[in-house]
């Protein structure tokens, strides 16, 4: 793939966050997130690929843009077949409430290359380099801190485990402890979240928990790019998933998943750009004369290059970013 698509992955996202950061705090999550789809959509217009989404704003009947399905770019005979994985507002109701760690989110990779999957939940783990081959999912959680101390060469009291403050994972907070690990829980974004686990500084070292499936996606094309490990177990509550997982075409639902089941291949680019202010990345700020700054983070699983990028945006030059 044209490494320069990367790039314009960063406007897609950066597109989405200014958008959607102006509802900070207001109270409205729908609003909120309609604005992070206006934004990604209209920018996605502007790319010679043809697109197709995977992983998106839900089904066709429930999303009018982004939907699963949707054809995306504008495609000429010579342009590459892509699927893509969008959230063009992780942390919806963070950004409602004014809370931290909401970003906008892409993935790409050629077609067939992106798990299709509904909007359900996933058992996760995630951890960096150093962890590959170290940790399972299946496996309990004192024999993976275990191996993760080792793999780290600290203590495992030393090390932190993130996950999101669910009643869900509980269970796994009453694990962690026991094993003698500390534990940090946030509110939301678990993708920001299992990406902080493969960049030294951010004190995270494993993700572990129940989020979204869709987010899982996302979170393992992010994680190939770092050379990071993820995996993730569909985590059905009722018949009515279980189908919505076949008809999506998944055959074995209960198996565990690994990075290439998730995001297959070389060729995987991801994007993020912060909307609220979190660990990983800084939120929109808003300058005098109508400018903007964003911050956002992207990669190729190709060469492996982790590209911060902060931008300053002259809004009056982009009407559509206006107020
Ligand atoms: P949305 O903003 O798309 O709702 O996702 C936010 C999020 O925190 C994800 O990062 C996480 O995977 C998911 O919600 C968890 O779902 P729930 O909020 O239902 O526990």
């Amino acid at each position: 793939m044209d490494r320069n698509l990367a790039l314009n992955l960063v406007r897609v996202t950066e597109a989405a966050a200014l958008q959607s950061a102006r509802h900070l705090g207001r109270g409205d999550q729908n609003l909120a997130d309609q604005a992070a789809v206006d934004g990604m959509r209209k920018m996605f217009d502007t790319l010679s690929i043809d697109g197709v989404v995977v992983i998106g704003e839900g089904e066709r009947d429930e999303a009018p843009m982004l939907y699963i399905g949707e054809q995306i770019g504008r495609a000429t005979e010579n342009s590459i077949k892509v699927d893509i994985a969008v959230d063009p507002l992780d942390g919806t109701m963070a950004v409602a409430k004014g809370l931290a760690n909401a970003i906008s989110v892409v993935a790409v990779a050629p077609r067939g290359c992106l798990l299709h999957a509904p909007d359900i939940y996933m058992n996760k783990i995630a951890a960096g380099p150093k962890a590959v081959g170290k940790i399972n999912l299946e496996a309990p959680m004192e024999e993976n801190l275990k191996n993760l101390s080792k793999a780290l060469n600290k203590d495992i009291s030393e090390i932190t485990v993130t996950m999101l403050d669910r009643p869900r994972n509980e269970y796994l907070v009453r694990e962690v402890r026991k094993a003698g690990a500390r534990i940090k829980l946030f509110q939301d974004g678990d993708v920001a979240a299992a990406i902080a686990t493969c960049l030294e500084d951010s004190g995270a070292d494993i993700m572990v928990g129940i989020g979204g499936a869709p987010e899982g996606v996302l979170a393992a094309a992010a994680l190939k790019c770092m050379g990071g490990e993820f995996q993730g177990k569909l985590w059905i509550r009722n018949e009515d998933e279980r189908t919505r997982c076949k008809d999506m075409g998944l055959s074995n639902i209960d198996k565990l998943l690994t990075m290439e089941d998730l995001a297959k291949g070389k060729e995987i680019m991801f994007s993020a750009t912060g909307v609220s202010d979190g660990e990983l990345l800084k939120g929109v700020i808003y300058y005098e004369n109508n400018m903007a700054k964003t911050h956002s983070v992207v990669m190729r699983s190709e060469t492996g290059t982790i590209r911060f990028i902060e931008a300053i945006h002259r809004l009056e030059k982009k009407p559509k970013y206006a107020k």
